[in-house]
């Protein structure tokens, strides 16, 4: 067996994490349909409680289908280890909380997906954390002068939804570990094909799998991985629920067991994960597996198409604004270089001229497109951020979050660039004539 940790990505997605079932010589991963795994003796059930032993126990905790999910993200994305759950809001929440608790503190962009928003806005705050955003993520001193004694970790979007701002990963990543704590990144958009956040500073990583990996729009679900470079160790005081023995789990250390490569994950697993409930189904992790299988190609036409959306409204003359990276018009065409090579993804936005009028138009008037809230889908998808994902927000917050009035949201499917063009072209004209009967 060659090295397969040089394996290209190409292979990785399709054989990390799995082989063979050793029982019935299956070739594709099955689906594990059980809640609970019997013990060889009293001594292995023993063991596995005491994780001196690594095993299935119970599938809120873990599964064999949703390991091949975590060994292959992991492997895609340079990680040591990953914890799959059940959405992408769970992934998040359980990484911010395996570091902080009620009296920390916080710091992200505000540059972020509305439910992320929301989450560090209302709910951690309810938890008794405190989050400040930092509203130009571009200015390390902004994050720089957000950090308090109590803060816990930095968050931001590697490519951000819906403003597809790039995230300077190795600038915010070095005013975090100044402070001593990990960056925290979504990768959401970006996927690991376009950017692999850990080989630019990043510590952990989260997805919701919900989008590109699964790819299909059929199933939600959200991972959690580690870089396994963040020396928790090292900052004793500021990672106690790390380092010191926990009470919930016979006293042990998780730094101290397992060493500072996979303790976060693993505290992660048995500990939240046990306590908190948010598992995937066994079914939701095959079908993420299906997805992850063919990641690459689907991200190369994606790209594609979405590149030739954004050139062809960049030059529409019913629009206003294009936010879009690959273009070489928008603040963060630099960083996609240097960041994103292959491409900055399949989402983007735009103005039109005619305002919210138009856009809501627009949107009311998509044929090929679906009206939806959701991305990273093989169909193309098309959104009002304002009045849907990001409505919860003040207007203010959503100007923060990127989200003007009028602000049209597109995830590009994989369909004939041709047919996406037509649709868009026929939905602009039919805006168009909305906004001239209004103003008759
Ligand atoms: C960038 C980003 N992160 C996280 C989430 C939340 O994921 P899920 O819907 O799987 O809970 C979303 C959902 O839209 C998202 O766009």
């Amino acid at each position: 067996m060659s090295d397969t940790s040089a394996w290209k990505f190409e292979t990785k997605q399709i054989h990390s994490g799995a082989a063979p079932d050793p029982v019935t010589n299956a070739r594709a991963t099955p689906i594990y349909q059980t809640t609970s795994y019997v013990f060889n003796d009293a001594e292995h059930a023993k063991n596995l409680f005491a994780l001196a032993e690594f095993g299935n126990i119970y599938t809120r905790i873990q599964n064999p289908t949703q390991a091949v999910v975590e060994e292959r993200v992991a492997a895609l994305e340079g990680g040591t280890a990953a914890l799959l759950l059940a959405s992408g809001q769970s992934a998040t929440t359980i990484a911010v909380l395996n570091i902080a608790q009620a009296g920390d503190h916080i710091v992200s962009s505000s540059s972020i997906y509305g439910g992320t928003y929301n989450l560090f806005k209302y709910t951690l705050a309810k938890l008794g954390i405190q989050t400040t955003f930092v509203e130009n993520q571009d200015d390390p001193a902004e994050w720089e002068r957000a950090v308090r004694p109590n803060t816990k970790l930095f968050f931001a979007e590697t490519i951000g939804n819906p403003r597809i701002n790039i995230l300077d990963i190795a600038s915010v990543a070095s005013v975090a570990h100044s402070a001593g704590v990990p960056l925290i990144v979504d990768n959401t958009i970006a996927t690991p094909y376009l950017i692999r956040p850990f080989e630019h500073g990043a510590d952990i990583i989260v997805h919701s799998a919900t989008k590109f990996l699964g790819g299909h729009g059929t199933v939600i679900g959200g991972i959690i991985v580690d870089g396994g470079k963040f020396e928790w160790s090292k900052n004793v005081d500021k990672f106690p629920g790390l380092t010191e023995p926990d009470p919930s789990y016979h006293g042990a250390s998780y730094t101290t067991v397992l060493g500072d490569g996979i303790a976060y994950i693993i505290k992660a697993r048995v500990q939240l994960l046990r306590d908190l409930g948010a598992s995937i189904a066994p079914a939701s992790a095959w079908q993420l597996i299906q997805g992850i299988e063919t990641l690459s190609l689907r991200i190369e036409r994606h790209v594609k198409n979405a590149q030739a959306v954004a050139e062809w409204l960049d030059s529409h003359d019913d629009v206003a604004t294009v936010f879009y990276a690959g273009l070489p018009s928008s603040p963060w065409y630099a960083a996609a270089n240097t960041y994103a090579p292959l491409g900055v993804g399949a989402v983007l936005s735009f103005e039109l001229k005619g305002g919210v009028d138009a856009g809501r138009a627009l949107v009311n008037n998509a044929g090929l497109f679906s009206h939806l809230a959701n991305i990273g889908d093989v169909r193309s998808l098309i959104i009002h951020p304002a009045s849907t994902t990001h409505s919860q927000l003040t207007p203010e917050q959503q100007l923060t979050s990127g989200v003007t009035p009028g602000l049209v949201r597109l995830s590009i499917g994989l369909e004939n660039i041709d047919d996406i063009l037509a649709d868009l072209s026929a939905g602009l004209e039919a805006a168009r004539s909305a906004a001239a009967s209004n103003a008759a």
